[in-house]
């Protein structure tokens, strides 16, 4: 029986590889192969970790009733031809590591991970989670070479999501009537847009007082932390998964979705040369559009303050790197 193409089930011609299964990445491969959307490979460097963790979720299959192969391996060559590249590899934070202490550390790893990587896929859309997240993914840009509009980072989006949540949980609404916007550099210098915050279209402003927005505001930018201080272990990987898988579907099924994600700007904002959280319309190629919103000054302010901190550790990274 010959099986037409166009007979596939989408996740049987896709494929997502995901580099590192730490908490991040086998949580992301299981959100994906539940949602039916590709294929996984999950590569670790620590033989057996990968192999238990697919066949822990493959295990899983019937159950959950998808039609998505997972499979672990320390092996790049198995990697190959990965329509989209996931990095999580790299050092996760400990209470009392900021994202930026980890900058020397993950440098290295990220870009001999990005390296190999791309020699497989050289086609791919590289999505980068680790942290320090902007300077991950310029570094991934660099050392892989592609296109920016191929290289892109998650943290607007779980930014967002954060602020999201925070917003219903205050006003008593779903948080599927609730949007948000967080802009800027995944860290203490985020920038989150009150006026790109709504329920159902009514503007925060008019359902909050502007200490109530502040407070949610900083419980956002702390959102990391505040996990990474009730675990003590490592940091949060559900929502940062969820979030990933957000902008992995929207590219696999060329959905043109408005993301918050850390993009690279040739001048929008007036930035240039840096990977920074932007509002973007990502498609099948990977960042289809960057959309120039209106900030207020504050904001405009804020976002280049965010920007000069991430030039700032894209230096450091490239410093170390070089006496590596
Ligand atoms: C976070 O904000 C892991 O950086 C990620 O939790």
């Amino acid at each position: 029986m010959t099986v037409s193409y166009d007979s596939l089930l989408p996740c049987q011609s896709l494929r997502v590889a995901i580099m590192g299964a730490g908490n991040v990445g086998r949580t992301l491969a299981q959100r994906i192969i539940e949602k039916n959307l590709a294929n996984v490979v999950l590569l670790d460097v620590i033989e057996g970790l990968p192999q238990g963790v697919a066949l822990d979720l493959m295990e899983a299959q019937g159950l959950e009733q998808h039609n998505c192969e997972v499979m672990g391996t320390t092996d790049y060559q198995e990697t190959a031809g990965a329509d989209i590249v996931v990095i999580t590899a790299g050092r996760a934070r400990t209470p009392g590591i900021s994202r930026d202490d980890l900058l020397a550390i993950n440098a290295k790893i990220v870009s001999e991970v990005a390296e190999k990587a791309f020699k497989h896929s050289p086609n791919a859309i590289f999505i980068v989670i680790t942290n320090p997240l902007d300077v991950m993914t310029y570094l991934t840009q660099k050392v892989t070479g592609l296109p920016p509009q191929r290289v892109m980072g998650m943290a607007g989006v779980l930014d967002s999501s954060r602020l999201q949540t925070f917003l219903a949980m205050e006003l008593g609404v779903s948080t599927a009537n609730v949007t948000a916007m967080v802009l800027g550099g995944h860290g203490d210098l985020m920038v989150p847009l009150p006026a790109y915050c709504t329920v159902n279209g009514i503007p925060i402003t008019q359902l909050l007082d502007s200490k109530t927005i502040d407070r949610l505001l900083e419980r956002t930018r702390n959102g990391g932390a505040e996990v990474v201080k009730l675990l003590k272990t490592g940091g949060a990987y559900y929502a940062p998964a969820s979030s990933a898988c957000i902008m992995i579907e929207t590219i696999l099924k060329n959905q043109s979705r408005l993301l918050p994600t850390a993009a690279y700007l040739q001048g929008e904002y007036g930035l240039n040369d840096i990977y920074i959280g932007v509002p973007c319309v990502l498609a099948c190629g990977g960042v289809k559009e960057i959309l120039e919103v209106k900030l207020t000054s504050q904001e405009q302010e804020a976002l280049k303050i965010s920007a000069a901190s991430v030039r700032n550790n894209v230096n450091l990274a490239l410093k170390s790197l070089e006496k590596n």
